[in-house]
């Protein structure tokens, strides 16, 4: 292959054309890749030994990552790349629930349960009873969707990093909604908690500054036939860390109130005891046919 020799001025323009004959989507994504990287490397005046500490940092990433760790996802997560991904493929138009971050710790399958049983195995934490609705884009119910839910303890840990301490499948549920599309089901109100920083993106917040914590939240997937899958959190409005989470996750439309309620009769009829927090939180889904064109195109 020939090409224009590499110059400092013509450098992101001579590595591009090297990728002229690459197909088309990978020959677009290498050259923006490569200009964006080059206008850093000119912009912030890179030093080789910056420049070795990115390359070592990037190297301890990959030694971090094993089958159930994956340090780059973290990197992107700090980065406010993941979230970027996810908003811009999932534009919504306020038609649909917005959606945020899968996060790590999707790692094993929530067990199926039937609608209004305890995802809480240890009890451990304050008592809540979740409530909501699966409708459509025009508010119609969705019979049949499924509701998958996690979340951390009390203590802000996933079941999946406390082997032994917490039961396994603690805090975890696959539901079918009922013939109204509604869903009920009870828990403990999470805590906030620290994404894994025990690694180099760890040691990176912390050279910046920055602190590793998620405000508290339970995770959904909610999936239905002939409907988007929508991948998205409910936050815990007053909850430390809700105006910086680490992740970027946190969306207006998603923060509800726990609010304390007393009430015997209710308790009772959900097997909770008195008083408890509720929460309610409808997931609305757009049709499979209406799926909003990704960026780009
Ligand atoms: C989570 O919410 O489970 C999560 C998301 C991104 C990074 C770490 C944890
Ligand atoms: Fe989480």
């Amino acid at each position: 292959m020939d090409h224009e020799l590499f110059s400092e001025e013509r450098s992101a323009e001579v590595v591009a054309a090297s990728f002229a004959s690459a197909p088309p989507r990978l020959r677009e994504l290498l050259t923006s890749l490569v200009t964006h990287l080059h206008a850093f490397v000119k912009e912030t005046g890179l030093t080789a030994q910056e420049w070795e500490q990115g390359i070592a940092f990037l190297t301890a990433a990959g030694h971090k990552c094993d089958d159930v760790r994956q340090e780059f996802i973290l990197l992107s997560d700090v980065l406010g790349v993941s979230m970027l991904v996810e908003t811009i493929n999932h534009r919504t138009a306020g038609g649909s629930t917005e959606s945020t971050v899968t996060g790590p710790f999707h790692v094993v399958a929530s067990p199926s349960r039937a609608l209004g049983d305890s995802i809480s195995l240890d009890g451990k934490g304050e008592p809540c009873l979740v409530t909501g609705q699966v409708t459509g884009p025009d508010g119609e119910p969705v019979p049949g969707a499924s509701v998958d839910v996690w979340q951390a303890s009390a203590d802000g840990f996933y079941d999946v990093q406390q082997p032994g301490i917490q039961p396994e499948r603690n805090l975890r549920g696959l539901f079918t909604v009922d013939a109204d599309g509604r869903f009920w089901f009870n828990t403990i109100v999470p805590r906030y908690y620290p994404i894994p920083d025990d690694g180099p993106v760890g040691g990176m917040l912390h050279a910046a500054g920055r602190h590793p914590f998620r405000p508290a939240h339970v995770h959904f997937i909610v999936t239905a036939p002939g409907h988007q899958t929508v991948t998205t959190h409910l936050f815990v409005a007053g909850s430390p860390y809700i105006d910086s989470d680490a992740v970027f996750g946190v969306k207006e439309s998603l923060v509800r109130s726990f609010p304390l309620v007393n009430d015997p009769a209710r308790a009772a009829e959900h097997g909770l005891p008195n008083p408890f927090r509720t929460v309610h939180f409808d997931v609305r889904l757009l049709r499979a046919q209406d799926a909003p064109a990704p960026a780009g195109d």
